[in-house]
């Protein structure tokens, strides 16, 4: 669609700061099948987990965590019949996430065998509160202990079944609440310690395991990573924000222009406690600017439901993009607005309408729910429905007429009036009553 390629909100049409917005999309990983699903009150059955695992795929995830397959035997299960029943395609890879700690890693190599490609994901916490309270570890032996010598057994244990083509992730868990040297001579030692190259690159994932600052602050982190690395030209820079604070999306869209190459979330926000990074939301931010997200929301309904399903859990009405009521104008002024600029739209104009972010149909909605009527609307969304459902174009005075009585009927019962509902008013006072 052209229909965004040059919209720009006017205050960014002549920018200055050439990262100011994103023109391309990231790597996107999905780990609604992992984070998110360790976040669920039921966890999914091997039957849910299929469910959203083939509708990442229609949706055009090519990486794909799913699960944790050394934390329990559905995990595991899970994981087997995808390879066994060989459902993964050539174009997508999996991955799986391991604590840095050796029979767990053996597990999770168990796993794997007989993949064809797949990510090994390996984290340790590196924060002075889990260093100090959880491991009683100095920063030397999280560097040594956990972090190098877990790095090292997942390449041999990946050089003993050349079969599959190995790839690995490595997240200093809780990155943004560690010191930025630490993290970095981390990094730069399990770079070394994986022996990543431009050729086979380590991917090193940054999480905001619980949001803690502002999303600048965190982009700044990010940034300075990006920067300080010893081998930023063998590292695809991965980051994984969490939505404590309620800016897991602005965190993930500031990381991406601050220098990362890849993000991590969910679809809608699934996960720990306020969620994952919405991958979704960002998708569509970026749609809605002209830049193609390489994923398919365009029938976003569909997506919804499945997730729903499969996380047991409802999506708020008021949701960025896919909530039902993202796109209902009940305000009259609202409505006035939306109507007149629908009528001078033309063909192949940019999307540039007030109150509607995106045109619902791109994502399958329809114009039906764009305008609603109760006791906040005018005689502008009342003779939008009668025009659109019914067919009737009153002349302005009986617009006026009509519309009072319409409100005095709201009025009263402080209820929204449907299409249907205003046709049978329409129908009793001009009809039944001659
Ligand atoms: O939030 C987090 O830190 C994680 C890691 C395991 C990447 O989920
Ligand atoms: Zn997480």
């Amino acid at each position: 669609s052209t229909k965004y390629r040059s919209f720009q909100p006017i205050h960014l049409r002549d920018r200055q700061w050439p990262d100011a917005v994103l023109s391309k999309a990231p790597i996107w990983l999905s780990t609604d099948l992992r984070d998110g699903n360790q976040a669920l009150i039921e966890p999914m059955d091997v039957e849910r987990k299929l469910r959203m695992f083939r509708e990442l795929i229609r949706i055009g995830f090519k990486e794909i965590e799913v699960g944790f397959p050394s934390a329990s035997q559905i995990e595991f299960d899970f994981v087997r019949r995808l390879i066994e029943d060989d459902m993964i395609p050539d174009d997508v890879t999996i991955q799986v996430l391991t604590p840095a700690r050796e029979e767990l890693i053996r597990r999770t190599f168990e796993s794997l065998k007989g993949a064809k490609q797949a990510i090994v994901h390996v984290y340790n916490a590196v924060a002075p509160i889990m260093r100090r309270v959880v491991f009683n570890m100095t920063k030397e032996q999280v560097l040594n202990d956990l972090a190098i010598k877990h790095a090292h057994l997942a390449r041999q244990l990946a050089n003993e079944h050349p079969g599959t083509r190995w790839r690995f992730e490595y997240s200093p868990e809780m990155f943004s609440g560690t010191e930025l040297e630490f993290s970095k001579q981390v990094v730069d030692a399990v770079v070394e310690a994986f022996g990543a190259t431009p050729e086979d690159p380590l991917i090193i994932n940054l999480p905001s395991t619980v949001e803690h600052s502002t999303p600048n602050i965190f982009a700044d982190m990010i940034e300075w990573m990006h920067r300080n690395v010893a081998k930023r030209d063998a590292i695809i820079l991965s980051v994984h924000p969490h939505n404590d604070r309620g800016t897991g999306t602005a965190a993930g869209e500031f990381a991406l222009m601050a220098g990362a190459d890849r993000i991590e979330g969910t679809l809608f926000g699934n996960g720990e406690r306020t969620g994952n990074f919405d991958v979704a939301n960002l998708a569509l931010n970026l749609y809605s600017q002209g830049v193609d997200p390489q994923l398919d929301f365009s029938d976003i309904d569909e997506v919804r439901r499945v997730v729903e399903y499969c996380n047991q859990l409802p999506v708020h009405p008021r949701h960025p993009y896919v909530g039902d009521l993202v796109y209902t104008s009940f305000s009259g002024s609202h409505q006035d607005a939306i109507k007149k600029a629908f009528s001078a739209r033309e063909d192949g104009d940019i999307w540039d309408m007030p109150y509607l972010p995106l045109d619902p149909m791109d994502l399958g909605r329809s114009y039906e729910a764009v305008i609603r009527v109760n006791s906040q609307s005018g005689k502008g969304g009342i003779s939008y429905l009668l025009e659109h459902e019914h067919g009737l174009v009153l002349p302005r005075r009986l617009q006026i007429e009509f519309s009072q009585v319409v409100q005095g009927a709201m009025d009263e019962s402080g209820k929204e009036m449907s299409a249907e509902d205003i046709g049978e008013i329409f129908t009793r006072e001009y009809f039944d009553a001659q």
